[in-house]
């Protein structure tokens, strides 16, 4: 579903080449929940990016769904991502002058739904909204915002949902509805799921733990083999 081989990406700053990621490689199967931890710069949302086709690596090939997205043009990406990907990101990126409904429906109408508005209803009624529709963002909670975006994520059904860092922002009783929210809907869609988070407890309700440091995979581990290593610690 995702594959990344051999992903390098390095950017000048200030004069200087700065090595983000290095030789990055991973495989993520279809339906599979993974998260991504490491500390604060170590290319965890450089990595997302690449994954979605918002950006470019410097070396290396990036597959979704059987494409190889690392030599798509513009526009066939854009269009390959709103057909395969949803995004969500820790600062919600509502568009301001849009009600939580018209944020829904952006999507849905970029894909040619002839009734966008009736299925971004819809999805607002799920993630419990249905009495916001037409508010605008700044009319709404850290977490309310976070659902439209939530509902706006997964408004196309994407096979794949990534998420950075969703809860950054939210107090821990809102991030835990939004959470559950994603992972309902992660079900219902079969939505092969990555989550940026640095919520150890988050992580470990994954399948999957994929850890960065300094722009290389540290460790990845599948959730059965980390709790066996836990088992055994004293
Ligand atoms: N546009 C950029 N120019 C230069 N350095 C960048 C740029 N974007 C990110 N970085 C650097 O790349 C590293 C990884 O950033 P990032 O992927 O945002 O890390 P994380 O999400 O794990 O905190 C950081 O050291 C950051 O300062
Ligand atoms: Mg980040």
């Amino acid at each position: 579903m995702i594959a990344v081989q051999h992903v390098t990406m390095q950017l000048e700053a200030a004069g200087q080449t700065v090595m983000i990621l290095h030789d990055v490689t991973l495989d993520i199967p279809e339906k599979q929940m993974v998260a991504i931890v490491g500390p604060s710069g170590s290319g965890k949302s450089t990595l997302l990016g690449l994954i979605a086709g918002l950006d470019r690596p410097t070396s290396g090939t990036i597959w979704l769904n059987g494409v190889e997205i690392t030599g798509l043009r513009e526009q066939a990406m854009a269009r390959l991502r709103l057909a395969n990907v949803g995004y969500i990101f820790q600062s919600f990126h509502l568009i301001p002058t849009l009600t939580a409904l018209e944020n829904v429906s952006v999507p849905l109408e970029l894909a040619g739904d002839s009734h966008a508005w009736q299925r971004a209803t819809e999805l607002l009624h799920a993630v419990g909204l249905g009495h916001r529709v037409s508010h605008y963002p700044v009319q709404l909670s850290g977490g309310e915002q976070q659902r439209v975006a939530v509902a706006r994520a997964f408004a196309c059904r994407p096979p794949i949902l990534l998420a950075d860092e969703p809860t950054g922002n939210l107090d821990s009783t809102t991030g835990q509805q939004v959470i559950e929210l994603i992972m309902a809907l992660h079900r219902d869609v079969g939505t092969t799921l990555v989550l940026v988070t640095h919520d150890h407890n988050l992580a470990a309700s994954m399948e999957r733990v994929i850890t960065l440091r300094d722009g290389r995979v540290e460790s990845d581990q599948l959730a059965h083999l980390q709790h066996r290593v836990s088992y055994h610690q004293p």
